[in-house]
């Protein structure tokens, strides 16, 4: 759906070149979910602005929908972004126009006829629930509201692709969570390619199939969201993962502990079954859960569990406690795909 080959943009600052993004090239299938995730600075808005052409880069194609629009200048090239609607972090709405006509706004635009834009656009302020609010003026809405207007005006013009800049950024928890629902029941339904920033690993997470991390211009690494998420390669990728997860133990929690603290990742079905419990039993080591969670991506599930092994009084007379704690470290390490011993 939308190809970027080697694309590179350098900035003109004061006489000095900055270099934004460095040597791109991405594929993006159509009808997927595809995020960008990167810190600030990374080059991120820049790339997804090369897309609609709305930054020109400085060497490198782009292809969207088959065609490369690349060198496409004027009336060309205001046909072809008909083809991709953008929302943005801080909803760029019209703030002295109505509800009505900022969503009415890219129909105009687009030269539709005042019978269509009327047919038009109660018909997209219900796709994204507004439809008792087309006379209200922006100031009168609130943050998730206004990225809703957003999301109606970028889809008046049945696109094939949307560009989400940061879409839930300024919002709070839960209306992101509604404005993220709404993006993949767009694509779910009208079959629209979304392509979404943002620096959070939690909002990739929640409605990616695929992501690219951006370091400092270039992509150090892209794959399946779940893939990205639970064996991520790159340190950075790590890094941010390690933040979303947010498995720090108190010091205390750790250094005062008689026993062996492992952190162990599992992933897929492996998370949902018993390894730990079946350790315990088999092998009579207690077995005590200090910190943990599961995770689901697209419904494959990515656990993360801090446990504490200790001998059990339960255990079965006969092997001595540390031989028994070799073999339950060896059979969970044989079960997780990832185990680290935090202390001994
Ligand atoms: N119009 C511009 N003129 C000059 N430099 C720019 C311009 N736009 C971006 N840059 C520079 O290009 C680099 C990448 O910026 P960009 O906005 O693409 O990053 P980002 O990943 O979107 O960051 P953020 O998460 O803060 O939005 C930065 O060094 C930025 O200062
Ligand atoms: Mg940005």
């Amino acid at each position: 759906m939308i190809q970027l080959e080697n694309i590179r943009v350098d900035f003109a600052v004061r006489g000095q070149s900055v270099l934004a993004v460095d040597d791109v090239s991405l594929a993006i299938e159509r009808g997927e979910v595809f995020g960008i995730v990167g810190a600030s600075g990374a080059g991120k808005s820049t790339l997804l602005r090369v897309i609609n052409l709305l930054e020109r880069p400085t060497a490198g194609r782009v292809r969207v929908a088959g065609e490369d629009i690349t060198d496409l200048r004027g009336g060309e090239l205001r046909r072809a972004r008909q083809k991709i609607g953008m929302i943005f972090q801080h909803f760029n709405l019209m703030q002295n126009r109505t509800v009505y006509d900022n969503a009415a706004y890219a129909l105009r635009v687009a030269g539709k006829s005042k019978a269509e834009i009327a047919r038009r656009v109660p018909e997209i302020l219900r796709l994204v629930g507004l439809e008792d609010k087309a006379q209200a003026y922006p100031a009168q809405l609130s943050g998730g509201q206004k990225q809703r207007v957003g999301i109606a005006r970028a889809v008046a013009n049945h696109p094939e692709v949307l560009l989400c800049d940061e879409p839930t950024s300024a919002l709070d928890l839960e209306t992101s969570a509604a404005i993220l629902d709404l993006l993949k029941e767009i694509n779910a339904r009208l079959g629209i390619t979304i392509v979404l920033i943002s620096h959070e690993m939690a909002v990739i997470k929640k409605i990616c199939t695929r992501v690219a991390v951006m370091e400092g211009g270039h992509v150090v690494e892209q794959g399946e969201a779940y893939d990205i998420f639970a064996t991520p390669q790159h340190p950075f990728t790590r890094q941010l993962v390690e933040h979303t997860l947010n498995l720090e133990l108190p010091p205390h929690l750790v250094d005062d502990r008689q026993g062996t603290i492992l952190k162990v990742l599992f992933l897929g079905d492996k998370a949902e079954e018993g390894v730990l419990s079946t350790a315990s039993i088999r092998h009579g080591v207690a077995v005590n859960i200090l910190h943990g969670k599961i995770e689901y991506i697209g419904h494959r599930a990515v656990g993360l569990l801090v446990v504490l092994l200790t001998d059990s009084p339960d255990a079965p007379a006969g092997l001595p406690f540390p031989l028994r704690l070799q073999a339950a470290l060896s059979y969970i390490g044989s079960q997780a795909s990832h185990v680290e011993v935090l202390h001994d």
